[in-house]
């Protein structure tokens, strides 16, 4: 298929990327580079011996992006949306800033896709649109809510996409809804490279492995879960991109608007998670136990059920493969890809 990629550049969209070049997609990359390098795209090339093209892009600059659309060759069949922001905390700073980038700029997508035929889209949704889950497992039917900008931004742009749909119903629209992306290809050439300060889990573990952070503080050790800490649905990101390549499939059987949860089914508290990193690495990660995060769910883990009767998709990396991954990606790049 002939694929456009938003965000491509990025931590879920390199992978991905890498997928799809595998199973012979020709690809268009257009990202702004706003939290990524075009040295993610590089190696992405380098790895799978294949090329992609690439345009730097913002997808707020709609005349860009139709032109982008305009000069192809071969018609787009399909539009895999991961560009946008994702950082809760600073969603709650900045929620207009957060409302442009993951909302005006799907509109804008929309618009343009519109405009030159395209009508297959998948979009980077999380696990985040179930807000603060009562009952666990999660599922797709669960209504949905936001906590915080962040998290409304994919509730409205699922609505939004879900509205499309039902004006015009030659759409086939796919809401992959993520839960704890992470891990690195095994190549140990791509992987998550967070701006600074990570706030996310693993990257923080591996900054203290390698001694770039002093200590991880773990954020609460009074939940009502089994060691107190809290319990999430960490996913290998190459098991995520296997999701996306699957996804692409159903879409051609035209049909309509389908959710799926991309997620193991299996919850890992913090502590857990440390005690698999220390065991596949050899390395101690020093760590205390401090108040909760505010915001933060005790636990959360979804039912991959559907992804695997209708996509025949199910994560096959454990909980150490994606220890031992992100950190040899680490080790190989302690500075990212700079
Ligand atoms: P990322 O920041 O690594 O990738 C996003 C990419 O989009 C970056 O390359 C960035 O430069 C680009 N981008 C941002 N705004 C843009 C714009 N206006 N125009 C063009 N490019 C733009 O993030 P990721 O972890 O790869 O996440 C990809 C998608 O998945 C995001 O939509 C995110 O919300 C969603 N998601 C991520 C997680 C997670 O934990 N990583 C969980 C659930 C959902
Ligand atoms: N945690 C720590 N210490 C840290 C960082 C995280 O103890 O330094 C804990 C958190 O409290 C949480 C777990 O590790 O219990 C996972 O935290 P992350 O920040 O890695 O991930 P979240 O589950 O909070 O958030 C992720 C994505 C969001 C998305 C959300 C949906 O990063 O984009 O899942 O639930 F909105």
């Amino acid at each position: 298929m002939n694929l456009l990629v938003t965000g491509g550049a990025g931590y879920i969209g390199s992978h991905t990327c890498l997928e799809l070049l595998k199973q012979n997609h020709n690809i268009t990359v257009v990202d702004n580079l706003s939290n990524s390098s075009e040295e993610s795209l590089r190696r992405v090339q380098q790895i799978t011996g294949k090329k992609l093209s690439f345009y730097k892009v913002d997808l707020l600059d709609r005349d860009a992006l139709n032109n982008v659309l305009q000069s192809q060759s071969k018609k787009i069949d399909a539009v895999i949306h991961f560009a946008g922001f994702k950082a809760v905390g600073e969603s709650v700073q900045r929620p207009l800033w957060y409302y442009q980038n993951n909302v005006q700029s799907t509109l804008n997508l929309c618009e343009v896709m519109d405009a030159n035929g395209v009508r297959n889209i998948i979009f980077s949704s999380s696990c985040t649109v179930y807000g603060n889950p009562d009952v666990v497992p999660v599922h797709e039917d669960l209504p949905l809510s936001g906590t915080n900008p962040y998290g409304r931004s994919k509730v409205m742009v699922e609505q939004v996409l879900n509205d499309i749909y039902q004006a015009d119903n030659r759409w086939n629209i796919g809401l992959l809804r993520y839960f704890n992306p992470i891990g690195a290809h095994e190549s140990g050439q791509i992987g998550e490279d967070p701006l600074g300060i990570p706030n996310n889990l693993l990257p923080y573990i591996s900054q203290v492995a390698i001694g770039k952070l002093k200590q991880l503080t773990v954020f609460g050790g009074d939940y009502s879960t089994a060691d107190g800490s809290c319990v999430r649905d960490y996913i290998h990101v190459v098991d995520l991109a296997v999701g996306h390549v699957k996804a692409l499939e159903k879409l051609e059987e035209n049909p309509g608007v389908v959710a799926y949860n991309l997620g193991t089914g299996q919850g890992y508290s913090v502590l857990e998670v440390i005690a698999a990193f220390e065991k596949v690495t050899g390395e101690k990660v020093p760590h205390i136990i401090s108040g909760r995060r505010s915001g933060d769910a005790a636990e959360c883990y979804g039912n991959p059920e559907k992804a695997k009767m209708e996509l025949s998709w199910q994560a096959e990396r454990s909980i150490e493969d994606m220890c031992r991954d992100t950190w040899r990606w680490q080790k190989a790049n302690p500075n990212g890809y700079c």
